[in-house]
């Protein structure tokens, strides 16, 4: 019997893709992060053991360096080190890994490789060290995911293949802002090497800001004194990095195969440094290291000469530390004021015959780029460069859109593209989904192939404004999966399909590495969370390789919590939490959902109604709603609908609408409030929608069980600047959304 059923299973395994197979027997499908040029997979496998050799060419240094750190990643994995043995570049040496340049195609450029996997050996060829390392990240991909996570074996196995690889752009960056929040030393080596495993190969340090000065600078040691530090409450939050500090990371990022590009704000985004050295400003201060977010006034005077000295003492101690090609010089987000109100400014803008500030701005520009001139190295700048004039060898970082991308290009300016729509990596993954990012082009399309050519390649920005350390990983990945196979992979081959298959298994890497990436929350699916005698609480299926859990009682979910098996009814109020858990056991943040068994609220006696809502008007600054109803207005009336075309002005103002709404039937009904800034919406003395808070247009909304007639309602709003809205939407028995029509809106005579 037992024969008989393992015979009938036999041809049934032979079916099975490889990739279901124990992968002790065989080696998994191939799914590398970005994907190779080319990858044709054959039969068989390599077997990557004790007895393994590493061979690589005598007398190359940085080769020989290659293939130590394979080796180093090999001993983890095996529990042993491997042999790197120099060889006059001998092929086909059984159990050998060979690296080597010898006879490369110099088609592959500085950072190509080719990969050749057969049952006797591995040779990975690339006219560069550069090459061999990137082909180094592709073999540790063709490993099975537990490789990275420290877990030793004493043989794993290498699918037989060949790969010819390099490539699309040659700048592939992450810019990590260490001056919102400090990021420790450690943690930028871990993301050198987490930008190394997916061939990025540019590190964007962003070193000073308004909120902190980070890198240690001799010259000016109050720099780091006072400007590493600011105020939170009663306690100090800061750190730097010293000038050891910083060689340290330099050199383990050149052992990677990275540039790290400085970042060094001027003129704005300054406020640090203004605090530590006061007469580098306008006014002459005194300022503090800034402790909220946002953009300063204050900024360099550029109208000093001591400014431009101390601007060439910091960065020639920058050069010395970073041995780039580039140093960025921010630019970005200069406000103007000061330099309108200076009269060594305005004396500088006369002098020099500039037409405006904007001409100023550039002057600065062109000044520093004078100073990195002399010192052999090319300044980048943010796209803001471009005002008033470009600074004649600078290279653009355009995030603002395109345009800026475009207008730099045109002019036969190098370019890095990083635009907010797809590039900003502090943006929630609602915003800037992992499709999303995965689908960014670097180059635009107006431009002509030749303009084209300037568009060196593009940057993930991570700004820390709402991320501190732990949180980076969560914001970072996997978008920047998404982001390195953008860069690298050529475009014709770029798949969603493909590249959602081969993040599976890339997930289980990412877990082998203890990356903490964004999971996204089990999506609610049920339309009422009002109900008179039950709910159905639906969730959107989780998929193949994920569960949902979930609690009733508020509590944080656990992985022992109950399980998501389908619709499930409630006869009771209830809060459901719900948490993602993937295979391995990660889980999302947890999504809340509070589901309330209501009877139907009776309507108020009738009195004596006239149409339109009694509204009360305020003037003030807030930035979420005050208590209106203890507050004076300064002007009251009716209004005909909710909405605030009755305001004075513009920007800081509140507004409070009450009267009655009348409905016409039994039943559950949803309120919408659409505002900017923030808004509620009560029925009688329950708060219905709460969309309170500075935010920019967001709908909100809430139910509740009425019986027809007329119920007291309050709509509350304020407006703190820029966009400007309030509309309130319902929906109820009988009746789609719609806007609260005038028709409906009564107040007591
Ligand atoms: C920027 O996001 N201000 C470059
Ligand atoms: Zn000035």
């Amino acid at each position: 019997m037992r024969t008989l059923i393992l015979a009938l299973m036999l041809p049934l395994l032979a079916a099975m893709p490889a990739d279901t197979l124990n992968s002790d027997s065989r080696a998994a499908k191939p799914a590398v992060i970005p994907r190779p040029m080319v990858m044709k997979v054959s039969r068989g496998t390599f077997i990557l053991g004790l007895e393994t050799l590493i061979l690589v060419e005598i007398g190359e240094g940085d080769v020989r360096a290659v293939g130590y750190y394979l080796s180093e990643r090999l001993a983890v994995a095996l529990n042993r080190n491997l042999p790197v043995r120099g060889t006059p570049s001998r092929e086909g040496v059984r159990r050998a890994i060979l690296l080597t340049t010898a006879g490369a195609d110099p088609d592959l450029g500085d950072e190509g490789y080719e990969l050749t996997v057969t049952k006797e050996s591995v040779t990975l060829r690339a006219p560069t060290a550069t090459g061999l390392f990137r082909g180094v990240q592709t073999i540790r991909q063709l490993l099975p995911p537990e490789f990275e996570a420290g877990e030793a074996r004493n043989e794993w196995r290498l699918p037989c293949l060949y790969v010819k690889d390099k490539p699309r752009y040659r700048w592939r960056g992450l810019l990590l802002d260490t001056c919102r929040h400090f990021m420790t030393k450690e943690f930028i080596k871990r993301y050198i090497d987490l930008l190394a495993y997916h061939k990025m190969n540019v590190l964007h340090w962003h070193l000073t800001e308004d909120q902190g000065w980070r890198i240690e600078i001799k010259r000016y040691p109050k720099l780091t004194e006072i400007g590493a530090w600011r105020g939170e409450g009663d306690a100090r939050y800061g750190g730097f990095y010293s000038q050891e500090d910083i060689k340290e990371v330099v050199a383990y990022a050149q052992s990677r195969h990275i540039m790290v590009v400085p970042e060094i704000e001027m003129p704005g985004h300054s406020q640090a440094a203004l605090a530590a050295y006061p007469d580098l400003s306008c006014t002459g201060g005194p300022f503090e290291v800034g402790t909220r977010w946002g953009v300063y006034s204050d900024v360099y005077c550029a109208g000093n000469e001591k400014v431009f000295e101390f601007l060439e003492g910091v960065l020639s101690e920058v050069v010395a530390l970073f041995p780039a090609q580039y140093i960025h010089i921010g630019g970005d987000e200069c406000p103007k004021s000061r330099w309108e109100e200076c009269e060594k400014c305005q004396a500088r803008i006369r002098e020099d015959d500039l037409a405006d500030e904007h001409e100023l701005q550039s002057y600065f520009i062109k000044r520093i780029e004078g100073i990195l001139k002399r010192k052999n190295r090319t300044l980048i700048g943010w796209d803001e460069i471009l005002e008033g004039g470009l600074a004649p060898s600078a290279t653009v970082q355009s995030w603002r859109g395109m345009s800026g991308a475009i207008e730099a290009a045109t002019m036969g300016h190098d370019v890095i593209s990083s635009p907010t729509s797809h590039c900003y990596l502090d943006y929630s993954h609602d915003s800037i989904s992992l499709e999303k990012i995965y689908s960014f082009d670097p180059t635009p399309p107006e431009l002509t192939p030749e303009q084209a050519k300037h568009i060196l390649g593009g940057e993930g920005n991570m700004w820390t404004e709402h991320a501190p350390q732990e949180r980076v990983d969560r914001q970072v990945f996997p978008r920047l999966c998404g982001l390195a196979e953008a860069l690298w992979s050529p475009a014709e081959l770029r798949n969603w399909s493909d590249f959602s298959r081969r993040m599976k298994t890339h997930y289980r890497r990412l877990n082998s590495l203890g990356v903490n990436y964004f999971i996204p929350p089990p999506t609610v699916l049920s339309l009422d969370n009002v109900f008179l005698d039950e709910a159905t609480v639906l969730f959107e299926d989780a998929g193949p390789s994920a569960e949902i859990r979930y609690t009733l009682d508020g509590s944080d979910p656990t992985r022992a919590s109950l399980l998501y098996t389908g619709p499930f009814r409630l006869n009771e109020s209830a809060t459901v939490t719900a948490v993602l858990v993937r295979e391995g056991g990660r889980m999302s943040e947890p999504i809340r959902m509070d589901f309330l068994k209501q009877t139907l609220r009776p309507p108020d006696p009738a009195g004596d109604l006239a149409p339109g809502l009694k509204y009360r008007y305020f003037e003030g600054h807030w930035t979420e709603l005050p208590h209106l109803e203890d507050m004076q207005p300064s002007t009251t009336g009716t209004a005909e609908t909710l909405g605030i075309a009755l305001r004075e002005r513009d920007e800081g103002f509140a507004m409070e609408f009450t009267g009655h709404i009348g409905v016409p039937a039994d039943g559950i009904y949803t309120f919408y409030t659409d505002s900017d800034d923030g808004s509620r919406l009560y029925i009688g003395s329950t708060l219905v929608v709460q969309n309170d808070g500075l935010h920019a247009p967001r709908e909100r909304r809430g139910q509740i069980a009425l019986k027809a007639g007329a119920h007291p309602i309050r709509v509350t709003m304020f407006q703190a600047g820029g966009d400007l809205r309030l509309v309130v939407s319902h929906a109820g028995p009988g009746f789609a959304k719609q806007t609260v029509p005038s028709s409906v809106l009564f107040h007591k005579k």
